[in-house]
């Protein structure tokens, strides 16, 4: 939650701030502000409630002079309403001379606060940032040396934090520390940048360095230092971005949802790249990391919002394939009870930012206790990554829109990778079969492409539906996570009661809630294989369409039983039914969107939401 950015060097400091928090402000977008230091001008600063928009107005109707170092800060409140004063950046000093841009909850802010005001310092806002300005430039103002009062207060903070501060003093130094909050240098030709995440800075270079825990930056134009809150000098080590610029921009689409969606086949195939051969089988580098992974006896999965409904699809094909007993967990849930956690205890953990707060504790809380941590992340440089004994990314790029798409296919297309190579490693099943699952999943980005090539229909309902004031979901097995993340869709994009429900659970209660006329969106299981809950599903669905639901299936093509039972018939391909998971969430996906977008309503940001949540 909130999106950071520094700059130091030659080119228009403004271009490369506002650029940075434009690409940064699905982190937070209920205000922005930039500092600036011009060699005559000195500290100047502007910041506006709203989004990022309203700042880029406000500086074109009265500009403030370019300089060559800068931070700037998108914001998602926690202390202090989203007005123009709690806005970032903070000023601090007896002449304001210090300006100072936080992301992150300062824990013990209330008794520093107290101490300040004790002292004399007035504050003008109601959030737990100023108290880090003040505290900085107080220090800076005793001993004249700004590293050493920027180090003595982050070492005095308590809770997460990302912070960057300036000072009028210095022209070339943009000073930055992190706990528990992401931060990335990005590492230029004479010029040096940090932000949130590498989108930052992806336009100007492609060289980065992640800043690890408790480490603090001292960035200028042709040199940056990176050592520990206790002084001691670190080598960070350097990656390559991967991702494009031009992935971050919405490329002609109206949104970056929509253009999110149309990118999924390729997400898919970009996570499939290099790890299934053309016969199907699986080969995993990522595990050489894992140590005695045959000695592996439980798997628990640790995500949080769609990223756990992703989890929820590994499971079942963890479990049915690599025989291995898995549970999915909320990673807020999971370190808040006594989770059975030990050596022989694998956690794949499944996040897109990698920088989820929430998950981010749970894997703390499970390497403490012996287990080895494999993590299914987006993002290069994040959090999640560095903290984990291995890592898949999912290369789906940039995810700009805050309801997560095509993260969301690739992170169940990771898992099932994860799935066949546990099987493959552990022989749980026999080595032909394996192959021909992998050559299956090896069809899934053309499968992807025609189903969005199909959804016509999924997009008038979305705008047929748009007065709906609550809409349910059914699903079973694999089907089941797929209709909670659909009612999830529509919750967050278009505010309306969504709920997703295991259909065999209908009869247990939420029954009730049908009456003439309710909209019910069902996710049914192929009529193929043994086992099928089909026949059940279709059971239920003439259940719900006797109390007058009216039932939207999402079904297998071919599937001939369904149509005599539902209002409408949304036909995905045949395949493996677990890898049906990724063709299903398509229509719900162009469901909700367009209804949101009937609706009037900002797609890429919605209402009180950031798209990543690093704060508890
Ligand atoms: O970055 P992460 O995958 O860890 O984020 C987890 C959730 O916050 C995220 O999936 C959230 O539920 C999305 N807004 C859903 O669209």
């Amino acid at each position: 939650m909130c999106g950071i950015v520094g700059y130091v060097g030659p080119g228009s400091t403004l271009d490369v701030l506002l650029g940075g928090l434009k690409r940064l402000e699905y982190r937070g977008y209920d205000s922005a502000g930039v500092s600036v230091i011009d060699q005559d001008a000195g500290l100047q600063t502007r910041k506006r409630a709203g989004k990022l928009s309203v700042l880029v107005e406000d500086l074109e109707e009265s500009p403030i002079t370019d300089a060559h170092i800068g931070i700037g800060h998108t914001r998602w409140a926690t202390h202090g309403a989203p007005t123009d004063t709690n806005a970032h950046p903070h000023l601090g000093g007896e002449h304001l001379k210090l300006s100072l841009i936080h992301n992150g909850i300062i824990e013990n802010f209330s008794e520093l606060k107290t101490e300040l005001q004790e002292a004399g310092v007035k504050f003008s806002s109601e959030t737990d940032s100023e108290v880090a300005a003040h505290l900085v430039a107080r220090e800076y103002e005793k001993t004249g040396d700004l590293t050493a009062a920027f180090r003595a207060v982050v070492n005095r903070l308590m809770g997460a934090f990302t912070l960057l501060c300036i000072h009028e003093d210095h022209k070339d130094l943009v000073l930055a520390a992190r706990r528990n909050s992401p931060l990335v240098i990005g590492l230029g030709e004479g010029e040096n940048f940090l932000g949130s995440d590498v989108a930052a800075f992806v336009a100007h270079t492609k060289r980065a360095v992640s800043v690890g825990q408790d480490q603090l930056v001292e960035l200028r134009q042709d040199a940056v230092k990176v050592t520990t809150f206790s002084g001691e000098e670190v080598t960070p080590e350097e990656f390559t971005v991967d991702w494009d610029a031009s992935a971050a921009s919405k490329g002609g689409w109206p949104s970056f949802m929509a253009k999110e969606i149309a990118d999924q086949p390729q997400a898919v195939g970009d996570t499939l790249m290099g790890r299934l051969a053309s016969d199907g089988s699986v080969k995993l580098s990522e595990f050489a990391g894992l140590d005695r992974l045959s000695e592996v006896n439980r798997i628990t999965i640790i995500a949080c919002g769609t990223a756990a409904y992703a989890g929820e699809v590994a499971k079942y094909a963890i479990e049915k394939w690599a025989k291995i007993p898995t549970s999915v967990e909320l990673a807020h849930e999971f370190r808040y009870r006594d989770p059975i956690i030990d050596e022989q205890t694998l956690v794949i953990a499944i996040s897109q930012s990698g920088e989820t707060m929430d998950t981010l504790m749970a894997v703390r809380y499970a390497k403490e206790r012996g287990a080895k941590v494999l993590s299914i992340c987006n993002t290069q440089g994040a959090t999640l990554a560095r903290e984990s004994d291995a890592t898949i990314y999912t290369h789906a790029g940039p995810e700009v829109a805050v309801a997560s798409t095509k993260a969301f296919t690739a992170q169940i297309t990771a898992g099932q990778l994860v799935a066949l190579s546990l099987a493959w490693q552990r022989g749980a099943m026999d080595k032909d079969h394996l192959k021909e699952l992998g050559l299956e999943l090896l069809k899934l980005p053309r499968m992807v492409k025609q189903v969005l090539e199909s959804v016509e229909r999924m997009r008038e309902l979305g705008k047929e539906l748009k007065d709906a004031k609550s809409v349910l979901f059914l699903g079973r097995n694999v089907g089941f996570p797929i209709a909670m993340e659909g009612a999830l869709k529509l919750k967050e994009l278009a505010y309306i009661h969504a709920e997703g429900f295991a259909a065999g659970e209908l009869k247990h209660g939420p029954i009730a809630l049908i009456e003439p006329g309710q909209p019910v969106i069902v996710v049914v299981p192929s009529p193929n294989g043994e086992d099928s809950l089909h026949p059940k599903v279709v059971s239920n669905i003439q259940e719900i369409k006797a109390r007058g639901a009216k039932v939207i299936a999402i079904a297998e093509e071919g599937d001939s039983a369904v149509g005599k039972s539902a209002d409408e018939v949304f036909f995905v391909p045949q395949t493996h039914p677990f890898m049906a998971a990724q063709l299903a969430v398509l229509p719900l996906q162009i469901f909700a969107l367009e209804l949101a977008s009937a609706k009037g309503l900002d797609v890429d940001q919605p209402r009180n939401l950031a798209k990543s949540v690093t704060v508890e």
